[in-house]
């Protein structure tokens, strides 16, 4: 288990979302209403940073093409609206779910956070 320090509190404001660093894997943080949560930072479809897309209510919104995860959980809200994955389900029979679940991931990677002192911290536990 590692844990690191992320900043203080007063630096990540309610809407506000920041990137750190745990045991060698990137974190996108976000205070979601006064509570801090953590996701992984890669987007599991091409990769982009999630720290650099949009926290809308609980969710952060990919920079490129839109997917949505809940801060919350890690589950995943939308996926490719604006990508092929929403022209195949609005052109395409729908698909079978085993299919479905393998190009379609049902959540990331979500992070344990706690404000300790003032500081938030994020571990891998
Ligand atoms: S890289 Fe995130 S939805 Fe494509």
């Amino acid at each position: 288990m590692a844990e690191v320090e992320v900043c203080p509190l007063a630096e990540l404001p309610p809407g506000s979302v920041t990137a750190a660093e745990v045991d060698g894997t990137r974190v996108c943080v976000a205070n979601v209403h006064g509570e801090v949560y953590a996701v992984q930072d890669s987007c599991p479809h091409l990769f982009a940073n999630l720290s650099a897309g949009e926290l809308k209510g609980a969710s952060i919104v990919c920079p490129w093409h839109d997917s949505e995860f809940d801060m919350r959980t890690g589950s995943t809200k939308r996926w490719l609206p604006s990508g092929m994955w929403d022209l195949i389900n609005r052109t395409a029979p729908p698909m079978p779910p085993f299919l479905e679940a393998k190009l379609k991931p049902s959540r990331i990677r979500a992070f344990r956070t706690r404000v300790v002192d003032g500081v938030v911290r994020v571990s891998d536990d």
